[in-house]
């Protein structure tokens, strides 16, 4: 529909803008693809093995193993830690859809636990009233850039004897309590997809890990169960990290922390100018650093504040407006309204605001007094 805005209102401002980002990388980028081409070494080449390890050093891990895609990392990552048909795996109803259809590839069926409001993340407590015998891991989701309660989901891995498999697929360089994800389970996802602080120019993803045995077996699934050529011990599947996609991600990597800085500088301005309004802003905890894939605030009257934006051609979006649990595809799980009530209130009010490293401060404040505008008109009522 077109807007009834005049000309001079409407912004495009891009929930996240990949060409301004392509724009200052063009040169290195297109240097890059071209020796990855002149070399032709196209499947598990030379730039594959490089990204593999610069990646594993990045997330402080001693593997990574490249991938098609962040749904394939946890989908193998499960697989590897020997995550199979007749197990449970406990994770969060607020995630992509991915998420939970990982684990259900991996023969595995998932089990939800409501969040903590706070963070959006797994809350431990729900996380252990969800254990029962059949339990074999947990998969807590970083959302938006931050991490889980790590500790206490440690714990309880401990306790009850379960493997753990980072959802890190929106939390690239983001640490807890100093350590970078993808070093705080048995195996970490990772995805590329081309809007993730770490995107590729196609589909991507990784699995890192720091034991051999996990990385190895990650190695296989990937490449049809081979040990060596055409011998095949197990069946297994074509996942592999395209060679000119690594050729990519190795330069994007090497300004990843440059980048998730500039995330934070942003967020921060954000929320400077929304908390004073007495908006629900987003929470990093203490222990964490933050990479804020996503800025989300909340709103109890989000559907109208998205239109409202939209509109004035801002690029504001939903992460995710329907839990997995209520989802058609998982009918066959039974879950019911009210199952997760932190979880199902978040899907109905979280509304992400445009963010990427090179969003401007001119740009933030546009958003900030559009949101302001549509607080005024409708008395204020944003407050979760
Ligand atoms: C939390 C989460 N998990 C899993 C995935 C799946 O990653 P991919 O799209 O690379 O398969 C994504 C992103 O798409 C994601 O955001």
């Amino acid at each position: 529909m077109p807007s009834l805005l005049e000309p001079s209102r409407l912004m495009n401002i891009p929930l996240v803008d990949l060409k301004i980002q392509y724009r200052s990388l063009a040169a290195e980028i297109q240097q890059a693809v071209q020796r990855a081409m002149e070399r032709a070494d196209f499947i598990l080449g030379s730039e594959v093995s490089a990204f593999e390890e610069e990646f594993a050093a990045f997330c402080g891990a001693k593997y990574a193993v490249g991938l098609a895609t962040g749904t394939d990392a946890l989908h193998l990552g499960l697989r590897a830690c020997g995550i199979g048909p007749g197990d449970e795996v406990i994770t969060a109803p607020n995630s992509f859809i991915a998420t939970a259809a990982a684990i259900t590839f991996s023969g595995a069926t998932p089990v939800f636990a409501d969040i903590d409001p706070r963070t959006f993340n797994l809350d431990p407590v729900a996380v252990e009233q969800a254990i029962t015998p059949r339990t074999r891991a947990i998969v807590p989701v970083h959302l938006y850039g931050q991490p889980a309660d790590m500790d206490a989901l440690q714990a309880l891995a401990r306790r009850y004897d379960l493997k753990i498999i980072e959802d890190a697929c929106q939390a690239h360089g983001a640490e807890y309590k100093g350590q970078r994800v993808g070093s705080l389970g048995d195996v970490a996802a990772f995805s590329f997809y081309p809007g993730k602080n770490l995107g590729a120019y196609g589909d991507g993803g990784a699995a890192v890990t720091s034991d051999p045995q996990i990385a190895e077996t990650l190695r296989m699934l990937r490449n049809y169960g081979q040990s060596r050529k055409y011998h095949h011990d197990f069946l297994a599947f074509n996942s592999r990290l395209d060679n000119l996609q690594a050729a990519i991600l190795r330069v994007k990597l090497r300004h990843m922390d440059a980048w998730n800085r500039k995330r934070r500088k942003a967020a921060a301005h954000y929320t400077r100018l929304l908390a004073p309004e007495g908006m629900p802003v987003p929470r990093a905890m203490p222990e964490v650093s933050h990479v804020y894939h996503l800025y989300v605030i909340r709103s109890t009257r989000r559907d109208e504040l998205l239109r409202f934006l939209n509109e004035r051609g801002i690029g504001a979006g939903i992460h995710y407006p329907i839990p997995i649990h209520l989802q058609s595809a998982y009918a066959a799980l039974g879950g019911r309204p009210g199952d997760f009530p932190n979880a199902e209130s978040a899907c109905r009010e979280v509304l992400s605001l445009p963010l990427f490293p090179e969003i401007t401060r001119d740009q933030i404040e546009t958003i900030c007094s559009a949101i302001r505008e549509f607080q005024a008109a409708n008395g204020g009522a944003l407050a979760a």
